[in-house]
C-alpha cells in the first residue's frame, strides 16, 4: 500500500517537473507570431466581413465578430471610468503588450520614436503617468489632465499613422493626417508575407514624410503643429518671439527639416541613441574599436537641462546643419576650413 503511495508521489512529483520545465523552456522560446495569433494572449479570427481572409487588429480595423475590446476593457470589472484594465495608471495597459511582449512595437527598445528606458545614462522622456500635461514647456492653456500613452495616441485606431491622435490636448491642430515613412519590417519579412494584402504589417518608421516642399501643409509641419499642441509657444519662425519675450530657433518649417522631429524624439532618449554631428552612436565607436566606457564618456549629455529627448548629444545637432560655420572674429578664407568636423 505505501509502496503504491510512493509510486503516485513520485509520479506527480515527475508530472510537476516536467510542467514546470515545460513553461521555463516556454519562456525561452522567443514567441513566434503567427496571423492568427499575432501576439501572446491575443488570438484572433482570420476571416474578414467580406469573407476575405485578414487578420484582425488591436487598434481600430475591428471585423464584426471582435474579440478586441475585451484585450483592453472589462465590461464590469474596470480600474477607471473608461472601464479599462490596468494595474497602476494607463500606461501600464499599453505597456502589458508594448514592453516587448508582443516581439515588435517594443517602446521600451529603440525605434523611430525613440525609447521608453530610464535605466540608461543621459535618459530624458515624456514621463507618462506621472506628470500633468500643463507642465509641458511652453503650455499656455495649462490643462490638469495626466500626460498618458493616449494622450498622443488613439488606441482604436486613427487617419494618422502610428495612431496618432487628431485632437490633443482639446486642440484638433491640421486638417491634413501626419504621414511617417514606414516599411516593413526586415525582422518580421516571414509574418508580413503570411498576413495576406489587406492584413496586418509591422512596420519600421523613418519619420515624417519629407514631400513636395511647396504644399503649404506638409506631414514635417503637421508633425510640429501635433507636437505643439501641449508645447504651444515652442511653435515659432525665425524672429518671432515667444510670449516671455524669448526668441526660439525656426521649429515650424518644412523646409530643411526645422521641425521638432528634426532634433527630438517622441518618446525618450539616451546615451545608446544619442548621435554625435557625424551621426554616429556609442555602438559605431565601440564597432570602430572604443572601449564602451569611453564611447560612453564621448557620448554624455552634459548639459545643464539634461539631454531633452534629443536626437544629438549636447548642442551636435546645431552643427549638423550649420557645417559652415566659422570663427565669429575671422572673416573666411578661401581654402580654410573653419568646419572642425571629426574625420572619423
Ligand atoms: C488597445 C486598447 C484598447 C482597445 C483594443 C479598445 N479600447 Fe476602448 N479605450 C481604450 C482607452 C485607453 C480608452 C481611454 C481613452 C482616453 O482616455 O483618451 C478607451 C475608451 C473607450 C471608450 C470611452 C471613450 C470613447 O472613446 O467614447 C469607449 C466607449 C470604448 N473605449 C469602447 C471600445 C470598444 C467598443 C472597443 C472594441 C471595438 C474598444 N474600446 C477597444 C483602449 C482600448
Ligand atoms: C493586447 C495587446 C495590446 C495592448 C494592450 C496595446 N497594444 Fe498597441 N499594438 C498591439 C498589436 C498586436 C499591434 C500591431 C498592430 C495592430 O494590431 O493594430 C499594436 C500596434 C500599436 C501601435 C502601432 C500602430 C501602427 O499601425 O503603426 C501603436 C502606436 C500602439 N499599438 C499603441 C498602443 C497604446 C497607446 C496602447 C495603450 C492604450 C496599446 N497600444 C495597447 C497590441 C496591443
Ligand atoms: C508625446 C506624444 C507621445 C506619447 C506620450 C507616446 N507616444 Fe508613442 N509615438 C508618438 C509618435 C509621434 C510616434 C511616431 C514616431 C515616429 O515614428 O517618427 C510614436 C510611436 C509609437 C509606437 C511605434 C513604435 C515603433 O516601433 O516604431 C508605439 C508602439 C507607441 N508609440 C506606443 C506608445 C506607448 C505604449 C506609449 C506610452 C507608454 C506612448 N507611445 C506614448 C508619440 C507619443
Ligand atoms: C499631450 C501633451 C504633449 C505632447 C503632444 C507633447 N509633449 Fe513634450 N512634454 C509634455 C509634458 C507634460 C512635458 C514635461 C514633463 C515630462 O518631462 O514628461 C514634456 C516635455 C518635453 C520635453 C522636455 C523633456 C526634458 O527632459 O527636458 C521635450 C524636449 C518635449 N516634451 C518634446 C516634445 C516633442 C518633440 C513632441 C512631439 C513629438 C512633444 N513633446 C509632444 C507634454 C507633451
Ligand atoms: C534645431 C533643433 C531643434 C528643433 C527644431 C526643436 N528643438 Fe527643442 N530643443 C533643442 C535643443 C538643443 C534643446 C536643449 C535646450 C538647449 O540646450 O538650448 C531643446 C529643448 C527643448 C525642450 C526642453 C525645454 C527647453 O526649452 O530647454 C522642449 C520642451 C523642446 N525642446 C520642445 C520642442 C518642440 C515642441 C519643438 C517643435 C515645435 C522643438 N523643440 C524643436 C533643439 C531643437
Ligand atoms: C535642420 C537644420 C538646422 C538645425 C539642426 C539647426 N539650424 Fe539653425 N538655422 C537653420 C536655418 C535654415 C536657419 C535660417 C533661418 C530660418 O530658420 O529661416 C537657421 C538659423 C539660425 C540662427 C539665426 C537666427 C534665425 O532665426 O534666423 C541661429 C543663431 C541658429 N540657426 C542657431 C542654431 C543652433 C544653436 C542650433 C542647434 C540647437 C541650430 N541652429 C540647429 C537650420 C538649422
Amino acid at each position: 500500500m505505501s509502496k503504491i503511495k510512493l509510486g503516485f508521489t513520485v509520479i506527480f512529483t515527475l508530472i510537476l517537473l516536467s510542467m514546470f520545465a515545460a513553461f521555463a523552456s516556454a519562456e525561452e522560446t522567443p514567441f513566434v507570431p503567427t496571423p492568427s495569433n499575432p501576439a501572446p494572449g491575443i488570438n484572433v479570427g482570420t476571416i474578414d466581413n467580406n469573407g476575405n481572409e485578414a487578420v484582425h487588429r488591436t487598434h481600430g480595423n475591428f471585423q464584426n465578430n471582435t474579440n478586441s475590446c475585451g484585450n483592453c476593457h472589462s465590461t464590469h470589472n474596470g480600474d477607471s471610468a473608461t472601464l479599462l484594465k490596468f494595474e497602476e495608471t494607463e500606461s501600464d495597459l499599453c505597456l502589458t503588450c508594448h514592453d516587448g511582449t508582443l516581439g515588435f512595437y517594443n517602446v521600451e527598445k529603440a525605434s523611430g520614436a525613440g525609447v521608453f528606458n530610464s535605466t540608461h545614462d543621459s535618459a530624458s522622456m515624456h514621463d507618462v503617468g506621472t506628470v500633468e500635461i500643463a507642465a509641458a514647456p511652453g503650455a499656455l492653456n495649462p490643462t490638469e489632465e495626466e500626460l498618458q500613452c493616449s494622450s498622443c495616441h488613439n488606441p482604436h485606431g486613427s487617419v494618422n499613422d502610428r495612431l496618432l491622435k487628431t485632437t490633443v490636448n482639446g486642440k484638433t491642430y491640421s486638417t491634413k493626417a501626419i504621414d511617417l515613412e514606414l516599411i516593413e519590417d526586415p525582422a518580421y519579412a516571414e509574418f508580413n508575407a503570411s498576413t495576406g494584402p489587406t492584413g496586418l504589417k509591422i512596420y519600421q518608421s523613418k519619420g515624417p514624410v519629407f514631400v513636395n516642399q511647396d504644399l503649404p501643409d506638409v506631414p514635417q509641419r503637421v508633425y510640429s503643429n501635433f507636437c505643439s499642441t501641449c508645447h504651444e509657444d515652442y511653435l515659432k519662425s525665425s524672429g518671432s518671439q515667444r510670449v516671455d519675450g524669448h526668441y526660439s530657433h525656426t521649429t515650424n518649417s518644412y523646409k530643411s527639416g526645422r521641425n521638432c522631429a528634426s532634433c527630438h524624439y517622441a518618446h525618450g532618449t539616451d546615451i545608446t541613441l544619442l548621435k554625435d554631428t557625424a551621426g554616429k552612436t556609442v555602438a559605431d565607436y565601440v564597432k570602430s574599436g572604443w572601449t564602451k566606457e569611453k564611447a560612453e564618456e564621448y557620448m554624455k549629455d552634459v548639459s545643464a537641462g539634461g539631454s531633452a529627448i534629443k536626437k544629438y548629444t549636447n548642442m551636435a545637432v546645431c552643427w549638423a546643419c550649420h557645417q559652415s560655420t566659422h570663427k565669429l572674429d575671422t572673416p573666411p578664407v578661401v581654402g580654410g576650413n573653419y568646419s572642425g568636423k571629426p574625420s572619423r
